[in-house]
Order: structure tokens, then sequence, then C-alpha cells
């Protein structure tokens, strides 16, 4: 079993309203700046009076359509000639909708990436303590590395499905949203997922990290050829100790500062909605953090052909393929 670490993240501060102003300051006229303070008093007072009567619904900004609430003023007007423009951007904290959406190998199995333990699944024909621990690396590291530049080359080969893109634009078209993946391929990331809104709490497949010390790379553009020369054994340029891929192994910690941002994430509040796609849930963790998220009224929704046990605590369950319940399901959660 992976080991959950038991640690707690350090406190995260959260202010509920932001508001921040541009201004000209060095070619505004006092008159300017008066003006330019009643706009700013009278607008805000409206997006005050505004703010908990309004729904959240989908609107669309600057071309991007967003399902956050209105949250998004620009004031543009010209004063003596010269152009203040004030910009004021209230957050309005009550009423952003908040997800946490946490993907396991089912998300990308219709992309041709195996699953662990289904059906095809690695661990039913290979024993994992041979493959994925540092035990089996400290003996075999010859063997590990080779069964992970396989993998490397499969999923370089491989494309982001429905499921992979639907994600990313639920991620993309809302502010306040966490990927957690256990998948080290990179299939959220190239179907668009920001980096920021994600976390691969399992590591990252394309990541040479050494086994001593903390010198390491990702080398996803070196491609098959670099694989093939570092087929001897690759060793830190820093200490000589043997490198070895940036996942994680049976009986490690999961690493510290993805699970400082999964920590702080929560800490912000509950979320309205959880997507849970494509896993077992296997390890504590990640019921630990689907019930947390979903712990006042969220939504919990899992996506799973299959019965896992998350699904007693599921609101509504998808019994289908993610890259088909996905799809329509961001497009009811964008558009409602
Ligand atoms: P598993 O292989 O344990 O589970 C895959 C899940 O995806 C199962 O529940 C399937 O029913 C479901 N599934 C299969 N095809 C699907 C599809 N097309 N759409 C939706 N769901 C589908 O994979 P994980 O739960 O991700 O850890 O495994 C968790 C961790 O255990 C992995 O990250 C890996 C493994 O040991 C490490 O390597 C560190």
């Amino acid at each position: 079993m992976l080991d959950a670490v038991a640690r707690s993240a350090p406190k995260f501060l959260k202010s509920q309203w932001h508001h921040r102003s541009s201004y000209a300051p060095d070619t505004a006229t006092d008159g300017d700046r008066k003006e330019h303070d009643n706009a700013k008093h009278q607008t805000e007072r409206a997006l005050h009076d505004r703010r908990r009567d309004e729904h959240c619904d989908s609107s669309d900004h600057a071309g991007q359509r967003s399902i956050n609430c209105p949250q998004q003023h620009f004031l543009n007007w010209r004063t003596g000639g010269q152009q203040v423009i004030l910009e004021i951007v209230a957050l309005c904290g009550s009423c952003v909708v908040r997800f946490l959406v946490i993907t396991g190998a089912g998300v990308s199995a219709e992309s041709g990436i195996p699953t662990f333990r289904g059906k095809d699944g690695y661990w039913r024909n290979i024993d994992p303590a041979k493959l994925a621990t540092p035990e089996a690396f400290a003996r075999d590291p010859r063997l590990v590395w080779e069964w992970y530049r396989e993998r490397r080359l499969q999923i370089r080969n491989a494309q982001p499905n429905g499921a992979h893109r639907a994600i990313a634009k639920l991620a993309q078209q809302s502010r306040d949203l966490l990927l957690i993946t256990q998948n080290v391929d990179d299939l959220h990331a190239r179907a668009g997922a920001p980096a920021e809104k994600m976390v691969q709490i399992h590591g990252d497949i394309f990541v040479t990290r050494c086994s001593r010390c903390e010198f390491g790379w990702r080398d996803y553009a070196q491609g098959q050829e670099q694989e093939n020369r570092d087929a001897q054994l690759p060793r830190c340029a820093e200490c000589g100790a043997l490198m070895r891929p940036g996942v994680v192994w049976f009986g490690e910690q999961l690493p510290w500062n993805e699970l400082q941002q999964v920590e702080s994430y929560l800490q912000q509040g509950p979320c309205d909605y959880v997507v849970v796609a494509g896993t077992t849930a296997t390890f504590g963790y990640v019921i630990d953090w689907a019930l947390r998220a979903s712990r006042s009224s969220g939504e919990l929704i899992e996506v799973n052909p299959e019965e896992t046990p998350l699904s007693q605590f599921a609101t509504r369950l998808l019994r289908e393929r993610a890259a088909v319940a996905l799809p329509r399901l961001v497009k009811q959660l964008i558009d409602q």
C-alpha cells in the first residue's frame, strides 16, 4: 500500500473578496482621481448589492464561456481627453462553483493505456512487487527501467480521448477547480488541462530523477531515440547514484508539494461537485479527499462502469465509460 502522509499542510489563507483596480496615477489629474474614486465606490456598491442575489450561471467573458458567476466587470471611460481605464475585478467567493475532479487509469483506458486492476490490467499479469517498489529497483534496476521505457513509448504513441478533453474543457472554464490524477501519463496535459489546476499525485512517468539526491529532469521531448541511448542505466550527474523514474512506488510517500496543493485546495472550502472517474479508489486518501470535498451537500459523481468502494457514497452514479459519460456530464455542468 502507498503510505498516506500524515503531516498536515500549513493553513491556507483565503480572502473571500479580492478587488483589484488598475488606474493610471502618473497621468491622471486630481479630478480624474476623484471621478475614479466615485465611480469605483458606486460600482463596488452595486456589485456588493448584487453579489448574493445573482445565481452562478454560464456567462461569456472575452469570448470565452465561463461557469463562474458574473465576477469580472470592466469599465472604460474617457475623461478630459485622457483615457482612464478602470478595471474592477470583483471576485465573489460565495457564488463561484468549486470542482474537484479525481481520475484514475480508467480515464486513459480508451486511449489504449492499460489499467492496473482490470481484466487486462498490469497487476493481473505482473507482480507489482517485482516492478513498482524501491526493493524491486534495488534488486533489478534494468528490468524496472525496461518496463517504464515501454510504458513511456506506449504513452507517447497514445492520444487523449473524449474524457481527457471534457475534463480539460471544464478545467479551462472553471475558476475554481482542482484535478487530481493518479495517472502518470501526460494525456490530461496534452488535452489542455491547465498545469496550475492539475496535480499528478503518483508522479510523472516522463520525469527521471536521482534515487539518492534531488537531481532530475523531465525528458518527454527526448523521445525514443534518447530512450535507446539511455538503455544503459542512467546515473546521476551530481552524485553518481542510479536515476529512476519519477513515479510513486508502493511503500513510498506521496510527493510533498503535490500533497500540499491538494490540502490547500480542500482547506479553502467544500466543493459543489466532486467527480471521480476511472479509478477503483483503492487508496484511502482518494476516498478521503472525495468525501471531504463533497462534505456540505456537494454532489459526488462517480464515473465508472463498475462498482467501487466509493460508489456507496456517490450521489450520482454514471455506469459508463469515461469517454462517453464525461463529455455529456461536462456539458451539463457548463450549461446549467
Ligand atoms: P485501476 O486499474 O485500479 O482501476 C481502473 C478503474 O477504471 C476500474 O475501477 C475500472 O472499472 C475503471 N475503468 C476501466 N475502464 C474504464 C473506462 N473506459 N471508463 C471509466 N472507467 C473505467 O486504476 P487506478 O484506480 O487508477 O499506482 O489505480 C490506482 C493506482 O494503483 C495507480 O495510480 C497505480 C496503481 O498501482 C501507481 O502506480 C503508484
